[in-house]
């Protein structure tokens, strides 16, 4: 066949020889706009507060690789091969142990391991959403989890946010408006724990009271929980999984408090999803992958994973640590949430500037970090920046911090010598008070 160029919609052009042939949901899988300035951004001289990478040189890698031996050595033709498609009983045993560290008792049938927790969320989604159904979700939220709800064609509804997680009343607010247009509502998307990428945690009595609005509208929750034990100060409330089971998907991962280079992940869902869920994980991939799956459950045999996890700890508690008092010093007006774990800070910028617009001057300057934009599927987020403090140094987020002040000083600057008296005088958003952090909703 040979190369014909496309008129869509009068909007443009392509050279893809199967353009009319996807299917309707492929038109949900769009490119990252900033994707293309990322690649710039992994340039090393480029100071990335951008992307999540876990910090995974503080892992004991000789433990790692002493497991890695001994599955071969011991149960090789095993860990070479198809394995279920609900995962080994040995690593859902202990995932039961890692979530009763949550407050999270289940059944080792119960869990259903996945590639990934992304591979979660798609499954969960795939089960629930025909085109139009409606996902609400955090506003902003996880940006792979917007990815897929897209995929599915489902449409993306947000909730408002603030500094102790999605607000129980805008949620009420949502679903009656949503109700009264007729929509048909299939599951609340949540990070109650250290949000990606606010960096706030739901309160305990929010979790409760969203737990009650949504068992009360027959709404399902899907509580995606990969930072929950990557604390710094004291743990934050249990699972909301621990409070009701049978209106809860939970999706875990190794990912961050382990590798995710092991791709393993988990979901725990009542029975009945969770008897589809093996069904759809089967049609997907067969079996999640043995080798890994050996691997993780040697190392969580073997070594002492809990001390891991403290290490990750104070790793990131540092880092965090660093940013916040780098933010303080270099961008004092700057309003921002305070985290309590995770990898995140949310900044809010003066009115004036767009995170989105900013950005490759940014990159010239050589620092990177992810616009708003990124975390809404409706076009938002304009005013806002996520920075990552999980992977660069304390050196190099001090460095990073500097370089992004510049940045900001600079766009400033600008607005307000074009216009010192009238719409880009600095809003007062960015004056910073002491005390909670800013209503980011
Ligand atoms: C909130 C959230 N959910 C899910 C994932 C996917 O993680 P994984 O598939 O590696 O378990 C991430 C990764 O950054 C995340 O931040």
């Amino acid at each position: 066949m040979g190369i014909t160029v496309n008129a869509h919609n009068g909007s443009g052009t392509n050279l893809d020889p199967w353009y009319d042939h996807y299917a309707d949901r492929a038109a949900g899988l769009s490119i990252s706009e900033v994707r293309a300035l990322f690649a710039v951004a992994s340039r090393p001289e480029v100071v990335s507060l951008a992307g999540g990478m876990p910090f995974v040189s503080a892992l004991p890698s000789d433990l790692i690789r002493a497991s890695f031996d001994r599955v071969m050595t011991e149960t090789g033709p095993q860990a070479l091969q198809y394995g279920s498609g609900q995962g080994t009983p040995a690593l859902r045993e202990q995932i039961l142990e890692i979530m009763a560290l949550e407050g999270i008792h289940g059944g080792v049938d119960d869990v259903v391991v996945t590639t990934g927790s992304q591979q979660g969320l798609d499954l969960v989604t795939k089960l629930f959403i025909n085109p139009g159904d409606v996902v609400l979700a955090e506003a902003p939220s996880y940006v792979g989890a917007i990815g897929v709800f897209r995929s599915y064609q489902a449409e993306i509804s947000h909730v408002a946010l603030d500094e102790h997680g999605l607000v129980p009343a805008a949620l009420r607010e949502r679903i009656a408006e949503l109700t009264a247009e007729g929509k048909t509502i299939k599951f609340l998307y949540t990070i109650p724990n250290f949000h990606n990428p606010a960096g706030v945690t739901l309160t305990w009595e929010r979790r409760v009271e969203i737990l009650e609005i949504c068992r009360a509208n027959g709404i399902l929750v899907l509580e995606d929980n990969p930072y929950g034990l990557l604390y710094f100060d004291g743990p934050p409330p249990q699972a909301m999984r621990s409070i009701e089971e049978d209106g809860v998907v939970y999706l875990g991962s190794f990912s961050k408090t382990l590798a995710p280079g092991f791709r393993i992940g988990w979901a725990l869902a009542p029975h009945a999803i969770r008897e589809k869920l093996i069904l759809a994980n089967e049609s997907a991939i067969l079996s999640p992958s043995s080798f890994s799956q050996f691997v993780v459950s040697e190392y969580l045999r073997s070594a002492d994973w809990k001390a891991q996890i403290a290490t990750f700890r104070d790793v990131y508690r540092e880092r965090r640590d660093t940013m916040l008092a780098a933010l303080d010093e270099h961008l004092p007006d700057l309003a921002r949430t305070q985290p309590d774990g995770g990898f995140y800070v949310w900044v809010t910028l003066p009115e004036s500037l767009d995170s989105k617009a900013m950005l490759p001057r940014a990159v010239k300057e050589l620092v990177a970090y992810t616009p708003g934009t990124a975390f809404y599927a409706n076009g938002d987020g304009r005013g806002f920046m996520r920075l990552s403090f999980c992977y660069p140094t304390p050196e190099t987020i001090r460095l990073g911090i500097r370089r992004l002040a510049t940045v900001i000083n600079g766009e400033l600057d600008l607005v307000n010598t074009f216009s010192p008296h009238g719409r880009f005088a600095r809003d007062p958003r960015s004056t910073k008070v002491a005390g909670p952090p800013p209503n980011i909703s």
